[in-house]
């Protein structure tokens, strides 16, 4: 075998079975329609995704967090922030950030109830957007630290928020809708921090993976 084929094996032997190690590399080297024998260090990229979806199997999340990071590393370095930026501007730009946010929270190994929470503030945030401003940014990411956890970076070109404290304390009521959406937002992340301008907002949102 050549070496990235090596190379790959020693990083999966680190958390798996010989038997489960030397199975998910077979198998996801055959899926790319790639052989063993001829394995080289530019074809690792190729093979990433489908063996981050194999080793879900075998692995907790913490551990398959560290796992993809050691294996992104061997082809020459992934940043290990991986990361989308989408436009909001209107309600399917809600629903696009919505898949892409379940997308990036599954490709992590995050489990369900940590997904439909990253989802949903996601939803919150880009809602706000498209309700109460011209339009904006968000950005969903994974972070491969030490807790893993997932980023959301919500920019936009609004008039800011003027009331914060009167919102955040729960006193605010809403013509358009709760009232309780970025108070939400804060219950359900670890780490919450809101610039309200003016001009613009920006809310940055950790949630531990
Ligand atoms: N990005 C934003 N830009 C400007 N104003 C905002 C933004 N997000 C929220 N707001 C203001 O803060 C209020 C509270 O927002 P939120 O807690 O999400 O509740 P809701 O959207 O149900 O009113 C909104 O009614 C709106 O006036
Ligand atoms: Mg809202």
């Amino acid at each position: 075998m050549t070496a990235a084929y090596d190379q790959l094996l020693e990083v999966l032997l680190r958390h798996l079975s010989p038997t489960n190690a030397e199975g998910t590399l077979m198998r996801s080297i055959r899926e790319a329609g790639l052989r063993a024998d001829g394995l080289t260090l530019t074809d690792i990229q190729q093979l990433l995704p489908s063996l981050e979806r194999r080793i879900r199997l075998y692995v907790d999340p913490v551990r398959h967090a560290r796992l993809t990071q050691e294996l992104a590393e061997i082809g020459g370095g992934r940043p290990s922030r991986r990361s989308r930026t989408l436009a909001i501007k209107n309600e399917a730009d809600i629903s696009e950030v919505r898949r892409v946010a379940k997308t990036i929270c599954e490709g992590a190994g995050a489990r369900t109830f940590i997904t439909h929470k990253i989802v949903t503030i996601v939803s919150e945030l880009a809602r706000n957007i498209v309700h109460y401003t011209p339009g904006g940014t968000i950005e969903v990411g994974v972070i491969r630290d030490k807790p893993p956890r997932c980023s959301i970076l919500a920019m936009d070109g609004g008039p800011g928020i003027l009331n914060l404290e009167e919102i955040m304390s729960g006193r605010y009521k809403s013509k358009t809708g709760m009232g309780r959406g970025l108070m939400g937002v804060k219950r359900l992340a670890e780490r919450f921090k809101i610039n309200p301008g003016p001009p613009g907002t920006r809310i940055e949102v950790e949630v531990d993976l």
